[in-house]
């Protein structure tokens, strides 16, 4: 039988809207102006790895970069605020429904390094099918890895009321330092549990953005 699923998919890959068109369904939606400013940074910061990432050798699909990166907060227009990480599931679903390709959906769907336990704990609207929502592709790490290293360099640490970290001496201490204040309120507000930096959320973020610090350049932001 001819794959019909994969043809129909690599026929969405290359109807995929312009950036312009992506940014505008945003605005439609209803995404404020922060989010968005933010969505684009994170397109054009994800992008920025791309580059560096290639020249280890690495093939990465540009489009569903720019397109998942723009998209990946699409969710959020449906949340009362910034630490609901269901975000993410509800977004992919707005992809999906909006026609757009999977491998999109999925960088939606992966960026917040949640387990299946974990959703199902949170009691997530929508229950993630597969054992782990953590990133897999090569795009997904990408558009999850800009998203986290805005936050370290620019967003987070200092609404946190830290010092700016210097990623590049002390990569481990600034994305656990980054990671854990997101963390430790996501789960105060999910289940009303304190976590330590010890915890497995921390460390698993910790896995996933590690092997990223050597493609991300200061002068990213
Ligand atoms: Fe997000
Ligand atoms: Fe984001």
């Amino acid at each position: 039988m001819v794959d019909y699923v994969n043809e129909l998919e690599e026929i969405k890959e290359e109807w995929l809207p312009s950036r312009k068109q992506l940014v505008s369904t945003l605005k439609r939606l209803g995404m404020g102006t922060r989010k968005l400013e933010h969505s684009q940074e994170v397109a054009d910061f994800a992008l920025k790895i791309v580059q560096e990432v290639e020249k280890d050798g690495i093939k990465v699909n540009k489009k569903i970069v720019e397109a998942g990166a723009l998209l990946h907060d699409i969710g959020i227009v449906y949340m009362l605020d910034d630490l609901s990480p269901e975000h993410s599931v509800i977004g992919a679903e707005i992809i999906r429904k909006l026609g757009l390709p999977e491998r999109v959906a999925r960088c939606a769907e992966t960026h917040e390094p949640i387990t299946w336990q974990e959703a199902k704990d949170w009691k997530y609207p929508i229950l993630p099918l597969k054992e782990t929502y953590m990133p897999q592709s090569i795009e997904e790490k990408i558009v999850t890895a800009a998203d986290f290293f805005i936050y370290v360099l620019k967003e987070g640490p200092e609404d946190f009321g830290y010092e700016r970290f210097n990623l590049w001496k002390d990569p481990k201490k600034a994305i656990i330092e980054s990671f854990y204040p997101y963390c430790r309120e996501v789960y105060k507000k999910k289940i009303g549990k304190e976590i330590t930096k010890n915890h497995s959320m921390i460390k698993r973020g910790y896995e996933l953005f590690e092997g990223f610090v050597k493609y991300i350049k200061p002068d990213f932001i």
